[in-house]
């Protein structure tokens, strides 16, 4: 069998180093995450971001939706490869975060592509099903408790065709490993187990970051 290569921190530096240069901004909001300690662990990698950024291009995404915004980095690594027309909208429900990526928006000149809605994620999404907003794409990266609940809510939002990409589905690669049983690695488990039957989409796992999957609606 192939050995796959394990993506440690000095290459996701390599493959950045050679793949193109990061935005001023998104080098900032890296700046910035690293300046706060553990919670710069929410954050997208950058292969991540690069990946997203080709995905959107290619598919010539124009409407997006990211449930999970942090500080930023994930929602404006997007915004800046979208065409003049194209929007993201954002849930997040920390205000202080949410303020962060406000400012590096505006500094990016995106502030009017990218808007953040800070509520509950659940209450938002159900305010924009009752508005009728359909998506191309939707990305899921926030509280993992209720990941199943954002992916259904998601599928009734996107249109057909469109994708749902979700984050930390492999959980730094715990979900293979029998002696973790703690909580949100089983939800993980059981979401990824749940996705692989739902014959609503069609699927795949990414090696990316901390995992990513990709679900097609049919
Ligand atoms: C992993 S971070 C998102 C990282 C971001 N995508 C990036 O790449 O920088 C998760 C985010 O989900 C938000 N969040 C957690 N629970 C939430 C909820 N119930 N509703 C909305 N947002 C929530 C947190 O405030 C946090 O900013």
């Amino acid at each position: 069998m192939i050995k796959n290569l394990e993506i440690n921190e000095r290459l996701e530096k390599y493959i950045s180093d050679h793949s193109y240069d990061l935005h001023p901004i998104q080098k900032e909001i890296l700046i910035h995450n690293n300046s706060l300690g553990l919670s710069k662990r929410m954050q997208i990698s950058v292969t991540q971001a690069y990946f997203f950024q080709l995905f959107i291009k290619l598919n010539k995404i124009e409407n997006i939706l990211e449930i999970g915004t942090f500080t930023g980095y994930s929602a404006l690594s997007m915004g800046l490869v979208m065409p003049k027309n194209g929007n993201i909208t954002c849930l997040d429900i920390n205000k202080k975060t949410s303020e962060s990526a406000k400012s590096f928006f505006k500094k990016a000149n995106l502030d009017k592509k990218i808007k953040i809605i800070l509520a509950p994620a659940i209450e938002s999404l159900k305010k924009l099903k009752n508005d009728k907003k359909i998506f191309d794409m939707i990305f899921i990266d926030a509280d993992k408790e209720n990941y199943k609940n954002y992916y259904n809510l998601s599928l009734e939002l996107l249109k057909n065709n469109g994708f749902i990409l979700i984050d930390n589905v492999l959980w730094k690669g715990d979900v293979i490993d029998p002696n973790k049983n703690d909580k949100l690695t089983n939800i993980i488990r059981e979401f990824n187990s749940f996705i692989k039957k739902d014959d609503r989409v069609e699927k795949t796992i990414l090696p990316l970051g901390d995992g990513v999957t990709i679900c097609r609606k049919i």
